[in-house]
């Protein structure tokens, strides 16, 4: 049996870790041969309903949960951890944008990335999930200066996810058939859902399709405003679905992508694809011994290439609206 690993998740009396919390301690992010600690953080008016959870954990007497510790303390819940999964943040109710929650939650990142820098591992790997994703990863990374920015990562999946099922239902195909999708940009409505390079069972999925109509007018703004949908559909926003998202991103970085596919994760741009370098921006990456490789050189054509620019700008301006937060 492995040595466990510490994984500190925060927000995690919400609505998201009620599912992902779950699924990391029965080994579905870091494999059935790996055990966990928890380090749960919370702010001090959920230790309450935190404790109701670190309960209901213990009480599934999953084999490979070594431990629970329920902090409102975030250099407690942060102590040398090997994993960060940065959840705890304010979700946006309708009519929202996710920007606008920058105000709010820019600041949880900030002070966090100070603490993660002072008490986590050298080689601890997060996931940004609380909104709006890339830009809380990008301040945290300004302030956590002894953390690689490879290892501080923003959730993109969860949009992956929600081309892979439209495109498949458009296909009459399964969404295993699908392989090679691409979410490029900001998780946000100027995000890029992409299938140019999209095989379905092998075949070019734009030829399977062959509908540009759908494509440009139905299938990239119904995954680019899924998110929103699902707000108006549930009142809040999504939750199982985002857990599920989670577990896909960390246990892909971590245990490797699939032979022959790629992921969509948010990563800090190396300048590929003429993207300002340092920039959280989603790309398709395949991951391997727990080290993300963008794919380089795919060819683009204009009104990609147009949108990517789009994005690119969103979050430049996100970033600007918020320098003094780094
Ligand atoms: P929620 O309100 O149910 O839970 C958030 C939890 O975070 C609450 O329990 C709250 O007490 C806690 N919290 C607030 N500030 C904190 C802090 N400083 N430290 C620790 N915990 C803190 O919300 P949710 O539905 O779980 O969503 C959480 C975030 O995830 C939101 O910002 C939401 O917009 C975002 N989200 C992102 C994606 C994505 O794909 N990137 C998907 C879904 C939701
Ligand atoms: C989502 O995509 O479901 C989340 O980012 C929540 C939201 O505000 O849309």
């Amino acid at each position: 049996m492995k040595q466990p690993v510490r994984v500190a998740v925060t927000g995690a009396a919400g609505q998201i870790c009620y599912s992902l919390l779950f699924r990391v301690a029965n080994g579905e992010m870091f494999g059935k041969d790996q055990p966990v600690i928890l380090q749960l953080l919370e702010i001090t008016p959920a230790l309450k309903v935190l404790e109701a959870v670190a309960m209901e954990l213990n009480d599934c007497a999953f084999p490979l949960l070594h431990g629970i510790v329920p902090t409102d303390n975030a250099e407690v819940a942060f102590k040398d951890a090997d994993y960060g999964l940065l959840v705890g943040a304010k979700p946006r109710g309708p009519g929202m944008e996710r920007s606008d929650l920058l105000k709010d939650n820019g600041k949880i990142f900030s002070s966090l990335g100070k603490i993660i820098d002072k008490v986590a591992s050298k080689n601890i790997k997060i996931v940004v999930v609380g909104n709006p994703a890339n830009t809380n990863a990008y301040i945290l990374s300004k302030n956590a200066p002894s953390i690689n920015p490879r290892n501080i990562t923003a959730l993109t999946r969860l949009d992956h996810n929600r081309g892979l099922h439209q495109l498949a239902e458009k296909a009459g195909s399964k969404v295993a058939d699908i392989k090679k999708f691409i979410i490029w940009g900001n998780h946000s409505t100027t995000q890029v859902p992409d299938i140019t390079h999209a095989l379905v069972n092998g075949k070019a999925a734009p030829s399977v399709v062959n509908d540009q109509a759908w494509t440009r007018d139905t299938f990239m703004p119904t995954v680019a405003k899924r998110g929103a949908a699902v707000i108006a559909a549930r009142g809040a926003s999504s939750a199982a679905s985002a857990a599920n998202a989670v577990v896909d991103h960390m246990h892909d970085w971590v245990l490797g992508t699939a032979d022959g596919d790629w992921t969509s994760m948010a990563v800090a741009s190396d300048g590929s694809y003429g993207i300002e370098k340092g920039l959280i921006y989603s790309y398709p990456v395949t991951c391997k011994n727990g080290e993300w490789t963008i794919i380089t050189d795919l060819a683009t054509d204009d009104f990609i290439v147009g949108k990517m620019k789009e994005s690119e700008k969103e979050l430049q301006e996100e970033r600007d609206t918020c320098k003094e937060l780094m």
